[in-house]
């Protein structure tokens, strides 16, 4: 079952209340995550990529606040080999340090942060953690979930598998923890799991994140500045732009048909994706974006790229805020110039 929802983000507006204004980080974003596939999520920095991850693990740091919209999870409870039992839980309805979302997050959801220490519980052995995880979604008793764990270990390439599983995260290093990290959740968010490591370490991460995926049919979602990475990991992308999805589609279409200018400016500015690019027929143009982002305060009317944009259209862009429209099946996109393509308007 690959195209399982495990679980929905609807109309999510995440905002901080500061003393210099309120800074609109997640702006009405909606992605599905499903089992087996990864979900890439890029952007440049600052555009609401973190703050989206974090809002569905409750973990957005104050004062920020989860101020509308709805994150539901479909959790799946295996009772045996055969049987599962599946619970609804609208994770916006959970206080952020109740003890449900508390076992959510150590379980089902967790996350590689860019800083790998604080994604791990200090307090508690490597082992302990992932033999949690294993014990809740499989029938197994204590002895055969610490045999799991050493072989999850031992298949994350880590030295001395046996010895590491009573280890705390502390004692280990940072490359060592992103192995031990990507052990075995429904859902893994991995936030620019690999910007701190060299590429060797960076490949081995990103096969161990694979092969997880195959074996256990996780849910991941990817969150990158890299649209290199993002061909290599993911089936789909969204693309962010000022805390909003300004264009998603599968990982093909991105590269060899961008519809949003704002894409289409990633695309040129990447240098890692010359090859990319080339396979799906496009012209090797390396540029940066025009201008940048703006203050994380401001409200543009219209549709906030429109001050970079180079196929801006005075009097509407900056007047009227662009719609999600479907322009093909499964590649939608907000921006002005498909008014009307859209498949919906087609139809009729
Ligand atoms: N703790 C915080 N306090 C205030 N503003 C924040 C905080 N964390 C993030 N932001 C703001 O929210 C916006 C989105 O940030 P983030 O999701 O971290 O971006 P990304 O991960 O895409 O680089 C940015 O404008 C950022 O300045
Ligand atoms: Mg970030």
């Amino acid at each position: 079952m690959s195209d399982q929802v495990l679980a929905e983000i609807k109309n999510l507006h995440t905002y901080f209340y500061l003393a210099e204004g309120v800074v609109r980080a997640v702006d009405g974003v909606d992605l599905t995550i499903k089992a087996g596939r990864t979900l890439g999520i890029v952007g440049e920095s600052g555009c609401g990529k973190s703050i989206t991850a974090l809002s569905l693990m409750q973990l957005v740091p104050s004062p920020g606040k989860i101020e509308e919209g709805e994150i539901t999870y479909y959790q799946t409870i295996h009772q045996t080999e055969s049987a599962s039992t599946s619970n609804v839980i609208e994770i916006t309805k959970l206080k952020p340090n109740s003890r449900e979302m508390r076992a959510i997050r150590g379980n089902q959801i967790s996350m590689v942060f860019q800083e790998p220490m604080a994604a791990m519980l200090p307090v508690r052995t490597v082992g302990a953690q992932i033999m949690e995880a294993i014990m809740l979604h499989q029938q197994v008793n204590k002895v055969e979930a610490r045999e799991r764990a050493i072989d999850i270990l031992a298949r994350a390439k880590l030295p001395n598998a046996d010895r590491i599983v009573d280890t705390y995260p502390f004692q280990l290093s940072g490359g060592m923890r992103q192995r031990a990290l990507s052990c075995n959740p429904d859902i893994l968010i991995a936030d620019e799991p690999t910007t701190a490591l060299d590429v060797t370490t960076e490949a081995q991460i990103l096969d161990l994140m694979r092969e997880l995926q195959r074996e256990y049919n996780m849910a991941i979602m990817y969150i990158t500045h890299n649209l290199g990475v993002i061909a290599e990991m993911a089936q789909e992308v969204a693309v962010m732009y000022m805390g909003k999805v300004v264009e998603q589609t599968d990982v093909a279409s991105i590269f060899r048909n961008p519809l949003h200018p704002y894409t289409q400016a990633l695309l040129r500015s990447i240098p890692q994706l010359d090859d990319v690019m080339a396979r799906a027929g496009q012209k090797k143009r390396l540029e940066t974006i025009k201008g940048m982002v703006p203050d994380p305060y401001s409200v543009l009317p219209g549709c906030s790229f429109h001050p970079r944009c180079p196929q801006f259209m005075e009097g509407v862009c900056n007047e009227v805020e662009p719609a999600v429209i479907e322009v093909e099946p499964g590649h939608i996109v907000r921006c002005h110039l498909y008014a009307s393509r859209s498949t919906k308007a087609r139809a009729n």
